[in-house]
């Protein structure tokens, strides 16, 4: 029996993708038409033989609520469930929190977890078949990310022979290896002895030390992955299938954009059909209004009742719920969020992701629930808060 469990985290995180986040809570913004966090349970859901997934989040339970239902419905042989934590209590708090319920029958044997913010094509399989092959406790998805980044992430080391796990460190102050922590794991149930194991030597140190708070939390990474290291219980599959961390608003029109070619290959009636001013890929909600003369994609997301005016052009852009890009705009590089306006011959645009962070750059534009751009004005790299009227041309802004 194998389960699955999905890391969703709570409000107050996020607050890169503000201001998306201000309306939309993180794991349900749309990515390439879908919540963000359907994608790892839409892959949970095709491993063969998976009972249970389960969401551990510190969101109340009614945001996460209707979500839960769509997804049962969509999955009706697999139990569907979220678990609230009473406040944060870290990558493994919640896990040992919840050990029982995870565990309870049918008691699976292996567990997969994985973080919500990535954008993956989850290699389940590959991730099953090397598990299967060794006698360790857990399974870790391996990404090559560049040099200049690689300190962003959870870095491995690992013996390029047998694939076990040497060193482990989260987020390193230098460089150690391109080999980072993809968030995707995949564990023997045992697993829950080695957080136990955490969990006491965790107690144990704050009844000596009173600047060691005693509470529920622990971190996967440092107090569970990162002892295992160098013991040959932990092992690294490496993928060289697409991977990208999803944390700015910028990073979510890149991972939009792979799911959408994914779905090209995975699950095409999912998009929008190749017609005259269509470049593939593009997903378009079955409510939304286009111009036939708009010319959309490729890497176009557009929401429930959007409506697009004759001439008008999107690319590499997201379009939430309910908004209206008028005749002959243009939306490049950029999110628009619920309910906002673009007068005719407006343009937002911005530049596509960086490949490595540039402290302080906006590239794409994000524009805030019911913001309102003025005909003919240009709106290029700003963040754009709920509520606004952009009557004129604005550069490079965060515009409160
Ligand atoms: N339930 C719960 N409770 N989930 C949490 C909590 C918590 O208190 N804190 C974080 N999460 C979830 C997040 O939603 C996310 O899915 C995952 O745990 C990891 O989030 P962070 O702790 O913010 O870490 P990170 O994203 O900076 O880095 C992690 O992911 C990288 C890959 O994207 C680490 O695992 C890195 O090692 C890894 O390289
Ligand atoms: P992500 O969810 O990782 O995208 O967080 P974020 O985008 O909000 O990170 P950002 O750099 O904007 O700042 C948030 C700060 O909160 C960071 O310094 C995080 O290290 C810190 N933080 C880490 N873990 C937690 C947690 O469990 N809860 C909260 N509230 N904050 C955390």
């Amino acid at each position: 029996v194998t389960k699955g469990v999905i890391l969703v985290g709570g409000p107050s995180k996020g607050t890169r993708m503000r201001p998306l986040t201000l309306d939309c809570p993180k794991p349900l913004l749309p990515i390439g038409g879908k919540p963000m966090v359907w994608h790892p349970l839409n892959a949970l859901a095709q491993v063969p033989g998976l009972t249970d997934i389960i969401m551990i989040g510190f969101y109340e339970d009614s945001v996460m609520a209707p979500f839960v239902r769509e997804s049962q419905r969509e999955f009706p042989n697999i139990r569907i469930a979220y678990m609230r934590e009473y406040r944060s209590l870290g990558t493994a708090g919640g896990l040992y929190h919840f050990r029982d319920l995870i565990l309870r029958t049918p008691v699976p044997q292996h567990i997969f977890i994985c973080n919500i913010d990535i954008c993956s094509s989850f290699p389940f399989t590959e991730l099953l078949a090397m598990h299967s092959a060794h006698r360790g406790v857990g399974t870790i998805l391996g990404v090559n990310v560049p040099k200049d980044t690689a300190t962003k992430y959870g870095c491995i080391v690992s013996d390029p022979e047998t694939k076990q796990m040497l060193h482990y460190v989260e987020k390193p102050e230098s460089w150690i290896s391109n080999t980072v922590n993809g968030g995707v794991y995949l564990f023997d149930k045992s697993v829950f002895d080695e957080i136990k194991v955490a969990m006491d030597s965790k107690t144990e140190c704050a009844a000596h030390n009173p600047l060691i708070e005693l509470d529920e939390t622990l971190q996967l990474e440092q107090d569970v992955i990162a002892p295992l290291a160098g013991t040959g219980k932990m092992y690294v599959c490496e993928t060289r299938d697409f991977w990208r961390q999803i944390k700015t608003a910028a990073s979510a029109v890149t991972a939009s954009g792979l799911y959408l070619k994914q779905f090209q290959k995975s699950r095409p009636e999912l998009l929008a059909p190749k017609t005259g001013e269509v470049i593939e890929p593009v997903y378009i909600d079955s409510t939304a209004h286009i111009d036939p003369t708009a010319k959309i994609g490729p890497n176009a997301t557009i929401g429930p009742n959007v409506v697009v005016g004759e001439g008008a052009r999107i690319a590499n852009a997201i379009i939430l719920d309910n908004s209206v890009i008028d005749k002959h705009a243009v939306v490049l590089n950029s999110i628009v969020g619920s309910n906002s306006t673009l007068g005719k011959w407006a343009r937002v645009d911005g530049e596509p992701e960086p490949v490595s962070d540039v402290k302080g750059q906006i590239s794409v534009s994000v524009l805030a629930s019911d913001v309102h751009v003025a005909p003919e004005t240009h709106i290029r790299s700003c963040i754009v808060l709920p509520n606004k009227n952009l009557p004129k041309n604005a550069y490079n802004q965060v515009l409160l």
